[in-house]
């Protein structure tokens, strides 16, 4: 999903300088917030599935790919190397990232629109291999969950991030098609790009965000696996919904 940058975020990140929560307090308190994890490949749906399934329940919506995003943009105005795990982590845990009215802020600045380029979107997945860097994001991924509920879309939330959480949905579509999808998206913005530079993008990102060491892409055992190649968005925030409603029943 590229457009994840206009989506409203209903919660802003705490503040730099905020106390967030360590992981053990993060389980305590949150334990009864109920999440809904999606995660899914590069431009497989899941911003705007998480985003409408976040809207028709009222709940939370976190978009922790624009986490990664943020960090890989400041790491790159600074001249931060990719492979500088720790200052990388640092940058992770300190810097100043807030969500207002739906736009990505970066040290006050509106960068919303900076997020969704191929070199951000490059950078974000080659810093994210870091243990380091995914470890201080832990604490900031986990302070948006928080009553009446979390939708919480990305790589890895139902597998590390909300490992309790009520629904895990997997979404998968084949490379062609999540590479038509964000063709369309980038037209419809004006923006001219070519499909085979997209689809090999796509292709080379996978890689990277299924064999890395620290939390690859993967479902957890107990995701549901849903391929959206021939569906709608409509057909599977319905078929999402669903689930979770058949979940909340049987609790
Ligand atoms: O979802 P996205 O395309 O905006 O994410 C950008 C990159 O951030 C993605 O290539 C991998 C990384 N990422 C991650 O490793 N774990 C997440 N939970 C979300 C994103």
């Amino acid at each position: 999903m590229t457009a994840a940058a206009s989506i409203p975020h209903p919660n802003p990140l705490p503040a730099r300088g905020e106390r967030e929560p360590s992981d053990s307090e993060a389980g305590e308190g949150q334990r009864n917030v109920p999440v809904i994890a999606i995660d899914g490949p590069a431009a497989s749906g899941k911003g705007t599935i998480a985003f409408n399934v976040a809207t028709a329940l009222r709940f939370h919506y976190l978009d922790s790919g624009a986490l990664y995003r943020l960090i890989a943009l400041r790491a790159m105005e600074q001249g931060i190397g990719v492979e500088d795990a720790q200052t990388l982590a640092v940058l992770a845990r300190d810097a100043d990232v807030t969500f207002e009215a739906g736009r990505a802020m970066l040290h006050g600045r509106d960068v919303a629109d900076a997020l969704r380029t191929e070199a951000v979107s490059t950078v974000a997945s080659r810093i994210a291999v870091h243990g380091a860097v995914r470890g201080a994001l832990l604490a900031r991924q986990r302070a948006f969950r928080e009553m009446p509920g979390l939708v919480a879309e990305g790589r890895d939330m139902g597998s590390v991030v909300f490992p309790d959480a009520k629904l895990k949905v997997f979404l998968t579509a084949s490379a062609e098609a999540r590479a038509e999808r964000r063709y369309k998206q980038l037209i419809a913005k004006g923006i001219s790009v070519n499909i085979d530079g997209l689809l090999r993008d796509i292709r080379e990102r996978d890689i990277r965000d299924t064999t890395r060491a620290a939390a690859p892409l993967v479902a957890a055992s107990d995701a549901k696996t849903l391929d959206t190649t021939e569906l709608s968005i409509a057909e599977v925030t319905t078929a999402v919904l669903a689930l979770y409603r058949e979940r909340d029943t049987a609790a």
